[in-house]
């Protein structure tokens, strides 16, 4: 898609399409106003006699609008004016591309950018109209042997701006948004591939492809033989029952100053998790392919990072793997040895994904990190406490804390901080190694981070729990794309804070 800013006046734009808003209950947006005197009330006409009466996501196509030069103007309805907020405007844009893209217009010059949002400046809008764009017209098919493309579909949107002065942060915006939503639908693509196809090694492979394409960006792969060089002994245990290699992929992205301490992510890349010997039930367990999303959004997030070429230093960390039952798999009762020396007594194999994400934190502590921050689809508990819309927060430094829940907001893409003390500590206790794997029935998302906590002592450090919100089931089910948007919104807040400029 091409998307562009522009300041002009909605009736003297040449185009397919020109979209504004309508408030609820009639009442007509500025454009609105605009088109509708240049059409001596062609379209307050049309509304009076309820064609539209602007309630949110309402849309009204016209034809030959007296006096315009576009071919189409579209009403969308935005809700009440005052009501009109992050998710409303996220709502809108949505429904104004999946509505033109299948009704043949193929460019749009969009007035939505003009209206007010609570708190949110024109930077914000257009850079947010740009992702719910892509996600409205995002859809996997590299599988189906017959596409059902669009037969005219939507190719350009122009954003409309209130003044010239405003196009360079117009254009900064529309190529933020651009590198985030293009980071999202990697992040989309990688998690939606199933796991016959989409291993360990397609992962290591996948960042090979993005080691090529950016300059700043390089590889370190750990096989399985580093792996037991350095002791990982949790990481290789969850291995031991899968055909398929494991990796540990480091993508290390350095454009910033040498002195600048990097921000670490590392991302659970369980590629398939059947449980492994504490098997899980066979309802949905198509749905395990997504126990890699927290990988996934690393790779979004390297990759609009590397994309807008940002002056900062970052390294994403995914330890890759496969979680299956097999005659050398890992059992309940088994104990390993973390390369932190801490012993682990497995009790359930399908608590997998801290086993591999403890060997990872523990090896993040080789780049001297200002922050790690890990993302993983890492308990089913947190589905049920907080259900999908926000992903679950802990960690052991509140000002980081903080900062991801500013950024959760700004985004759109929140979180929700979980308590993490002491007292939880206790769940873990083992009577045959160091620790246990799991923590009994109660408060298991954060049983789930106190296990990690024993391994992030060194640093300020941050765990995100998106097992809500990483892939949606049913009808709609596929990857969200979440969290890149609220990564990419930490790592922006955080350049503003040190002054550094994009
Ligand atoms: N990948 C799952 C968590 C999960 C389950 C995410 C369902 C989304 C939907 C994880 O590896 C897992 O199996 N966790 C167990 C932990 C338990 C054994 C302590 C869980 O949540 O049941
Ligand atoms: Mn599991
Ligand atoms: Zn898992």
């Amino acid at each position: 898609m091409e998307f562009s800013v522009k300041s002009g006046s909605p009736e003297k734009q040449r185009i397919s399409c020109v979209a504004v808003g309508i408030y609820e209950s009639r009442k007509l947006s500025s454009s609105a106003q605009i088109l509708d005197d240049a059409s001596s009330g062609y379209i307050s006409n049309l509304i009076r006699r309820g064609e539209c009466e602007g309630k949110l996501g309402q849309t009204l196509l016209l034809h030959n609008v007296p006096n315009t030069l576009c071919d189409r103007v579209l009403l969308i309805g935005c809700g009440r004016e005052k009501n009109f907020d992050h998710n409303a405007f996220h709502k809108t844009s949505n429904i104004l591309a999946s509505f033109l893209d299948e009704r043949g217009a193929t460019e749009v010059f969009s007035c939505l950018t003009e209206l007010h949002v609570k708190n949110c400046d024109t930077a914000w809008k257009i850079n947010h109209a740009v992702q719910a764009t892509e996600t409205a017209l995002y859809n996997f098919d590299q599988l189906k042997s017959k596409k059902e493309n669009s037969r005219r579909p939507l190719r350009r949107v122009v954003f409309s701006l209130p003044s010239r002065r405003e196009l360079p942060e117009g254009e900064q915006a529309v190529r933020n948004g651009m590198a985030i939503a293009s980071g999202m639908t990697l992040a989309k693509d990688l998690a939606n591939m199933p796991g016959n196809i989409c291993t360990p090694n397609y992962l290591a492979e996948q960042a090979r492809a993005l080691e090529k394409t950016y300059k700043n960006l390089h590889l370190d792969i750990l096989e399985e033989a580093d792996m037991e060089k350095l002791g990982m002994g949790a990481l290789l245990s969850v291995a031991r029952g899968s055909r398929q290699p494991a990796k540990l992929i480091c993508m290390e992205y350095k454009a910033g100053d040498e002195s600048q301490k990097p921000i670490v992510l590392v991302g659970k890349g369980v590629t398939f998790d059947s449980g492994g010997i504490s098997l899980k039930p066979g309802a949905a367990m198509d749905e395990m392919k997504f126990d890699m999303c927290g990988a996934s959004s690393v790779f979004g997030a390297m990759s609009a990072i590397s994309e807008l070429q940002l002056p900062i230093n970052v390294i994403g960390i995914v330890p890759a793997t496969e979680n299956l039952p097999d005659g050398l798999a890992t059992k309940p009762g088994d104990i390993v040895t973390s390369m932190s020396g801490t012993t682990i007594e497995i009790l359930n194999t399908d608590a997998e994904g801290r086993l591999i994400l403890c060997d990872a934190l523990t090896y993040a502590k080789k780049y001297d990190p200002e922050v790690v921050i890990d993302i993983a689809t890492l308990t089913g508990a947190c589905v049920v406490a907080l259900g999908s819309h926000p992903a679950g927060l802990l960690g052991n430094h509140s000002p980081l804390i903080n900062d991801l829940l500013s950024a959760g907001k700004t985004s759109g893409d929140r979180c929700w901080e979980l308590p993490l003390w002491d007292d939880y500590q206790e769940q873990l206790d083992s009577n045959f190694a160091d620790i246990a794997n799991i923590g009994g029935k109660e408060a298991g998302t954060i049983t789930a981070a106190c296990f990690l906590s024993r391994f992030t002592k060194k640093y300020r450090w941050a765990h995100l729990d998106i097992a809500g919100v990483a892939w949606k089931s049913g009808k709609e089910k596929g990857a969200t794309g979440r969290p890149v948007p609220l990564l990419m919104q930490y790592i922006f807040d955080r350049m503003a804070n040190m002054g550094i400029h994009q």
